[in-house]
C-alpha cells in the first residue's frame, strides 16, 4: 500500500522560512471572493446569483447556512482590506460578483456595482496592496441559469460582455487578471454531481458546461487583453497529485482517469492540444456533442500566468461501481495520515510534485499559487484562536513551494485561502479556513495564531 510520501518524493522539513528568499518582487497575498465574503446580496441593484437561490434549497447546504450576510465585507471591506495590509501581505486577490455589476446578467451597468468595486480597489492601492480581481467565482446571475447558464452556448456571449464591462471599467488601476476560477470545480460539482451551485446531475450538462468554460477562459483573456494590454492575464485551476493506491494496472488506470478529469480537463485546451483523450469514451461524446474538434483553436490563449490552486492529494482505486470513471477514493482517514476539518490530506511533497507536473508541459510562462490553505476546527478563547496545525501547514507548504523555485519552476507569488472565515459554499459557515477568525453573529474579527504568525513571517 502507498503511503502519503511516496518512495522518491521529497520530504518537505518546514524549514526556518524567510520572505526575503522567495524574492523581492514575489506576490504575497490573501484570497477571497465575492459570493464568500461580500453578503449584501440584495443591496443598491444587486440581482440573485445561482448560490443565493441554491441556498434555500432543502439540505443542499450545512445547517441551512445562507449567503446573504457572510463577512459582510460589502460594508466592511474598508476594514479588512487594511486587516490584509496590516498582516504585511503585498497583494489581494478578490472575485466581482457578476449579479452586483450586471443584474440582469447582459444588458444594462449597475453603476452602484461599479462604484462598490472602484472603491475596493481605490482601497487597496490607497493602502499598498496590488488588486488581484478574477472574474468568475462561481455566483452566475441566476438570470442567466433560467436561459440554461453554463449549458447554453449563449453564455461564451454573455461572458464576454461581462469581462468587458470590467475591463472597461477597472483595467486602468488592476493589472492583475484572473479569468476564471477552478473551472473544474464549477462545472463537475454544479451540473454533474449537483453538490454546488446550481445543483444539476447530468453527464450530457456537464459536457456542455465543461465546452463552454473552456472557451470563456480563453475568451476571457482575449478580451482583457484587448481592453487592458499592459494587463498580467492568468486563470486558475485545482489541481491535486493523484496517487494510485497499488500498483496493480485497473488502480494505475483509475489514476489516469481521475488524472484527467482534475488535472488536465482544462489546461490542455488553453495550451492549444484541445480537450485530452481518455478511455472512458467521454471525450469522444464530448467532441459529438459539442463538435469540439471545431474549437481548438479558440479554446486557446497565452496566459501570462497560470493560478494553481492546490490543497491535497488523491489516494484512488479502480471501483467498477462508480459510473464511468470506475475510481474511488481511498479516503486519508482510512489510510490514517494527517489530515484536516474537511477530511483533506495534508501532504507538502505532493504540493511540490503537482507544481513540477504543471510547469512540465513546457509552454506555461510563469506560475503563481492563487489559492492553498486548511480548514481545522477552531476555537476563540478569551480572545484568541491557537491554531497551530494551520501554521504548521502552511510552514510546509512554502517550503515545498520554495524548493520547486529553487529547481528554476518561476513562480512569482503565493496566495493564502483565505483572509477570514467565510461562507464555504456547501459546507456553510463550519469550515473555517481563515487567517482571522470570523464571530457571524457579531461580525466580530480577531487574528488567529496563524495570521499572527504570517505577520511574523515578514517582519523578519
Ligand atoms: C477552492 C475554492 C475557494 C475555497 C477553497 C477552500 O476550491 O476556489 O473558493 O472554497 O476551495
Amino acid at each position: 500500500m502507498f503511503s502519503s510520501i511516496q518512495p522518491g518524493q521529497p520530504s518537505i522539513e518546514p524549514a526556518i522560512l524567510k520572505a526575503s528568499a522567495f524574492g523581492e518582487d514575489f506576490h504575497w497575498g490573501v484570497a477571497i471572493a465575492a459570493a464568500q465574503n461580500e453578503g449584501a446580496v440584495q443591496e443598491d441593484g444587486r440581482s440573485l446569483s445561482i448560490w443565493d437561490v441554491f441556498a434555500r434549497r432543502k439540505g443542499a447546504i450545512k445547517k441551512g447556512a445562507k449567503p446573504s450576510v457572510a463577512c459582510d465585507f460589502y460594508h466592511r471591506y474598508k476594514d479588512d482590506i487594511l486587516l490584509a495590509k496590516a498582516l504585511g501581505f503585498n497583494s489581494f486577490r478578490f472575485s466581482i460578483s457578476w449579479s452586483r455589476v450586471l443584474p440582469d446578467g447582459s444588458g444594462k451597468v449597475n453603476e452602484a456595482g461599479i462604484r462598490f468595486y472602484n472603491e475596493v480597489i481605490d482601497e487597496c492601492l490607497r493602502v499598498g496592496l496590488i488588486p488581484f480581481v478574477t472574474l468568475y467565482h462561481w455566483d452566475l446571475p441566476q438570470v442567466l441559469q433560467q436561459e440554461g447558464g453554463w449549458e447554453s452556448p449563449l453564455i461564451n456571449r454573455w461572458f464576454k460582455h461581462f469581462a468587458k464591462i470590467c475591463a472597461k471599467a477597472f483595467g486602468d488601476r488592476v493589472k492583475h487578471w484572473l479569468v476564471l476560477n477552478e473551472p473544474v470545480g464549477f462545472t463537475s460539482l454544479g451540473y454533474m454531481l449537483g453538490k454546488h451551485a446550481p445543483g444539476k446531475k447530468s453527464l450530457e450538462g456537464f459536457l456542455k458546461s465543461v465546452h463552454h468554460a473552456a472557451l470563456a477562459q480563453a475568451d476571457g483573456g482575449r478580451v482583457l487583453r484587448q481592453y487592458i494590454p499592459d494587463a498580467k492575464i492568468g486563470t486558475t485551476f485545482s489541481c491535486s497529485e493523484i496517487i494510485p493506491y497499488t500498483d496493480r494496472p485497473e488502480d494505475l488506470q483509475a489514476a489516469r482517469r481521475l488524472d484527467l478529469l482534475m488535472n488536465r480537463l482544462f489546461i490542455e485546451p488553453l495550451l492549444g492540444k484541445g480537450f485530452p483523450e481518455d478511455d472512458m469514451g467521454l471525450m469522444d461524446k464530448m467532441w459529438r456533442q459539442n463538435q469540439s474538434w471545431k474549437y481548438v483553436d479558440r479554446m486557446q490563449f497565452d496566459m501570462d500566468f497560470i493560478g494553481l490552486q492546490n490543497y491535497f492529494p488523491v489516494v484512488v482505486k479502480h471501483s467498477p461501481f462508480i459510473p464511468i470513471l470506475q475510481a474511488t477514493e481511498v479516503k486519508p482517514a482510512v489510510r490514517k495520515v494527517p489530515h484536516t476539518a474537511m477530511g483533506w490530506e495534508i501532504n507538502p511533497a505532493s504540493f511540490y510534485n503537482i507544481i513540477k507536473r504543471f510547469w512540465k508541459y513546457g509552454a506555461i510562462r510563469e506560475l503563481m499559487i492563487t489559492e492553498n490553505g486548511a480548514a481545522f476546527k477552531d476555537t476563540l478563547s478569551q480572545g484568541r484562536v491557537n491554531d497551530p496545525e494551520r501554521i504548521a501547514y502552511f510552514q510546509s507548504h512554502l517550503a515545498a513551494l520554495l524548493q520547486a523555485k529553487k529547481e528554476g519552476i518561476k513562480i512569482s507569488g503565493y496566495f493564502a485561502w483565505t483572509l477570514m472565515d467565510n461562507f464555504e459554499w456547501a459546507e456553510g459557515y463550519e469550515a473555517r479556513f481563515g487567517l482571522v477568525h470570523v464571530d457571524f453573529k457579531t461580525q466580530l474579527r480577531t487574528i488567529k495564531d496563524s495570521g499572527h504568525w504570517w505577520k511574523e513571517l515578514f517582519r523578519t
